[in-house]
């Protein structure tokens, strides 16, 4: 039984205070987890409240029903303790960070009482025997750099590397290869939030950076590797049109470029291509090259099963993108992951662009045998998570 829920603010990787939560139990099993935080958040996400806030709301309603109710092994019930003590649709009570922080720290001190790592406890018996892929953010821009590409995200993806280890480590040469190639072209970059380049380059150079950074490394490991993008679209999208600086591209001219990338640069995955409202959008441009690349839904269904269900109807795509936060518990995020697989579509877990040093998503990802996982190259608070999936790899090998 949970004996003790103590919450505080930490700082995110951003700066910005987040809520950290430590669980208890009476058998002395110990959970921490902290609460990621995103900056091209979904209209549709689970609130984030100010962490005063929603550590103070869920101080009030949320720890009196867990201390002494319930078992923290028991993932089911302390999700829906949480989910009774906040009473609405979307969190806006306690704070979704609140409650995805005691949520996964609850998991972890389920795993630490049964003394079981962690995606043993979430993944169970059955857990695959494969591991994710990680997507390496590379260079970037949108909302997580100024003055950068307007696609927000250009991620390399090792996907004939032989093991996890190898995969972590080709995506930090891909970075390393594509401040070099910057350098050759006299380009300066920062960087972004998640550790990308981010230079003030067109969309279209970063596409031949991002080509040339891949195949050098390709030729150099022996092992394929392509890469993908997330577009993040909803956040240029505004007055019915995409914009890309000056230029602007229709619905129907932002589908055909993205179709027209996905042939001519052979990405593997494709996030928020269009506006999070336009289903028919994805389904029309899945429809069209879901056959050879994985369109995926971040801000479209924002890890929501209503959302998802829609999106299956209309076949709006053929992967999610699952990030606890966006809806609140581990166990919505299951149960979004679930549908997913039940639908023959793949599950593709996440961090967010304001992290900690929390690992709960590298055990997510083997424990829901996500082809790949997003979470970053380098930069602290991304290597955490990376770090963490080599250690599970070495663990359960
Ligand atoms: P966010 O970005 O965490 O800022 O929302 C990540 C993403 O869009 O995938
Ligand atoms: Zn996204």
């Amino acid at each position: 039984r949970i004996t003790s829920v103590s919450l505080r603010r930490v700082l995110d990787s951003r700066g910005n205070p987040t809520v950290e939560a430590d669980v208890l139990t009476e058998s002395g099993g110990f959970g921490r987890a902290a609460a990621p935080s995103g900056a091209s958040t979904g209209e549709y996400e689970a609130i984030e409240l100010p962490p005063t806030e929603a550590i103070a709301a869920a101080r009030r309603h949320a720890v009196p029903r867990l201390v002494d109710e319930v078992y923290a092994g028991n993932q089911r019930e302390v999700d829906a303790a949480l989910r009774g003590a906040d009473g609405t649709e979307n969190f806006s009570e306690i704070g979704a960070n609140s409650a995805v922080a005691i949520s996964m720290a609850a998991a972890k001190a389920g795993a630490d009482v049964l003394g079981a790592p962690l995606y043993q406890h979430l993944g169970g018996a059955f857990r695959g025997e494969n591991f994710p892929t990680p997507l390496g953010n590379v260079i970037g821009g949108g909302e997580h750099a100024k003055e950068a590409t307007n696609i927000q995200e250009f991620l390399a993806a090792p996907v004939g590397a032989p093991s996890v280890s190898e995969a972590v480590f080709a995506n930090a040469q891909v970075h390393a290869r594509a401040s070099e190639i910057l350098d050759e072209r006299g380009i300066p970059a920062a960087k972004g939030d998640e550790g990308a380049w981010a230079p003030a380059v067109s969309d279209e150079e970063a596409f031949e950076i991002m080509d040339e950074a891949v195949s050098d490394v390709e030729d150099d490991l022996g092992f394929e590797i392509r890469f993908g993008l997330d577009i993040a679209a909803s956040e240029m999208f505004e007055d019915g049109v995409y914009h890309y600086g000056d230029e602007t591209k229709t619905p129907d001219e932002q589908i055909d470029y993205v179709a027209e990338m996905v042939d001519e640069y052979d990405l593997v995955y494709v996030e928020d291509p269009l506006d999070e409202n336009d289903y028919e959008g994805f389904a029309e441009l899945t429809d069209r090259v879901g056959d050879r690349t994985l369109i995926c839904g971040d801000d479209l269904f924002v890890t929501n099963v209503d959302r998802l269900s829609e999106g299956i109807d209309v076949g709006a795509a053929n992967s999610i993108l699952i990030k606890p936060n966006q809806i609140g518990t581990l166990s919505d995020a299951f149960d979004a992951v679930e549908l997913a697989s039940r639908n023959g579509m793949d599950a593709v877990i996440s961090h967010r662009s304001g992290e900690t040093e929390d690992t709960t998503i590298a055990h997510l990802a083997v424990a829901t045998d996500a082809p790949f996982i997003k979470t970053g190259t380098v930069q602290g608070e991304r290597t955490a998570k990376l770090n963490e999936l080599i250690r599970i790899a070495d663990d359960a090998a």
